[in-house]
């Protein structure tokens, strides 16, 4: 798949653009917001193909100085500039704002030599996938639900397995898990009702008062799913806002009411409940411990670093890019480059995907951006400096010990894992955070 970068500060048309050029052209777009990042990028991902760029973001003069420096590196990357661009008129192509997607999906294919005409025939989609776990908290579904047979090497059929009046259970749906089922289909009209249909029902679920320990937990699972799949296929949309606050809210609930942390851990692996919220949920826990024991400990705290738990990984597709700690992690992994570069600059994407969210702050922003060390949210840094704000190395730790923690290769007892941090993390108040944790376990 070709790869696109993409800037538009609009985000309505940011969404409409990337959803389209995926599906019609089939390139994998990358968001950016200024000539810098793209620039930074480029640096990385030379064989990028395509940059679609507004003419200019603020006072800067984007397609310019992208154009500037695609020139000086003799780099044959194709630009498409959105807006006037008297400097460039002659050179590459401007299209005129407002722009249609259909205009911009038709020149992105001709610049990557696709054809467009016959992939919006063949890839308009009638049905949308949907995975099984947005199933597991309802009792019925708002409109019919299908499966899909494939019927030849690009043909498939699809036939109806829910009726919208039909109710059923969770066993229901995990008997199709069992056969292999890993998605249903959703008629396209009707996918955004059936997305807020689930999201209403889970929020209601979060919100009750006497859910069991467990089934808080798995409930809580199960929108973080939701909130990470719907984040990547629409943006961050009002049901995934409203779903992601309900679950931070029921992940600080289930902390402060946790059993022992032996105890959790047990349930969260026997439950089956999927790596990425295993992470989260382990990391705010073991957080939350040494937050409670600073001097300068506010509730609010809690709040903060269980938000950037949860949206942290959010744009990370696989287990084995959620796995990744440090840059020789990421250099021995079997990750493609798309991946990788995903890795890299995860935690500056999610920050820029979450900026549109009214709880997020500066707080949240800065212990985000610094997740893995860096100031800048791109990469990982080996042993983080005094210069980073003391939440994030707190996260910084907890995340380190809860990967060790989940990965099956390395070691899975404390008394093995704390020496692994002592010895990565050198500066004093990273040692003493470590000491903190260490006295959870005694
Ligand atoms: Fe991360």
């Amino acid at each position: 798949m070709s790869q696109t970068i993409l800037i538009e500060t609009n985000e309505d048309l940011k969404k409409i653009f990337a959803l389209n050029l995926n599906t019609f052209v089939a390139t994998e777009v990358i968001l950016r917001q200024s000539a810098e990042d793209t620039i930074a990028l480029l640096r990385i991902l030379p064989q990028i193909q395509l940059i679609i760029t507004k003419a200019r973001v603020g006072q800067e003069d984007t397609a310019v100085k992208i154009h500037h420096y695609l020139k000086n590196e003799a780099m044959e990357t194709s630009l498409i500039v959105l807006g006037e661009c008297p400097e460039l008129a002659n050179q590459v192509l401007c299209l005129q704002e407002p722009v249609s997607w259909e205009i911009l999906i038709k020149q992105a294919a001709s610049q990557l030599g696709v054809t467009v005409q016959d992939a919006i025939q063949k890839n308009k989609p009638d049905y949308l996938p949907v995975g099984l776990y947005y199933f597991y908290d309802i009792q019925k579904v708002p409109c019919d639900v299908f499966i899909r047979i494939k019927k030849g090497p690009a043909e498939y059929q699809f036939i109806k397995r829910l009726n919208s009046k039909d109710t059923f259970d969770r066993p229901a749906i995990q008997k199709y898990e069992e056969q292999g089922l890993k998605e249903f289909y959703i008629p396209k009209d009707y996918i955004q009702y059936f997305t807020t249909f689930v999201t209403n029902s889970l929020v209601s679920k979060l919100e009750r008062e006497d859910l069991t320990l467990e089934d808080r937990i798995l409930t809580t699972a199960h929108g973080h799913e939701i909130v990470r799949d719907s984040i990547n296929k629409m943006g961050l949309e009002e049901s995934s806002l409203q779903l992601s606050d309900a679950s931070v809210a029921s992940m600080i609930k289930s902390i402060k009411d946790s059993p022992q942390v032996a105890g959790l851990i047990k349930f969260l692996f026997s439950n089956k409940v999927a790596y990425a919220y295993q992470h989260c949920h382990l990391l705010a826990l073991m957080g939350h411990y040494i937050l409670s024991k600073q001097s300068w400990y506010k509730v609010e705290h809690l709040q903060i670093l269980s938000f950037v738990s949860f949206f942290s990984d959010v744009t990370l597709k696989n287990h084995q890019q959620m796995q990744i700690s440090s840059m020789q992690d990421l250099a021995e992994s079997n990750l493609t480059d798309a991946e990788r570069n995903a890795v890299m600059t995860h935690a500056r994407d999610a920050a820029a995907i979450i900026d549109g969210h009214p709880q997020v702050d500066d707080y949240i922003r800065t212990v985000l951006l610094q997740s893995h060390g860096k100031l800048d949210g791109v990469g990982f840094e080996d042993d983080p400096s005094e210069e980073i704000h003391p939440i994030a190395k707190v996260f910084i730790i907890s995340d380190c010990f809860v990967k060790i923690l989940l990965n099956p290769a390395l070691p899975s007892t404390k008394k093995e894992i704390l020496p692994i941090l002592y010895s990565r993390f050198s500066k004093p108040s990273y040692q003493k955070i470590i000491k903190t944790l260490e006295q959870k376990f005694q």
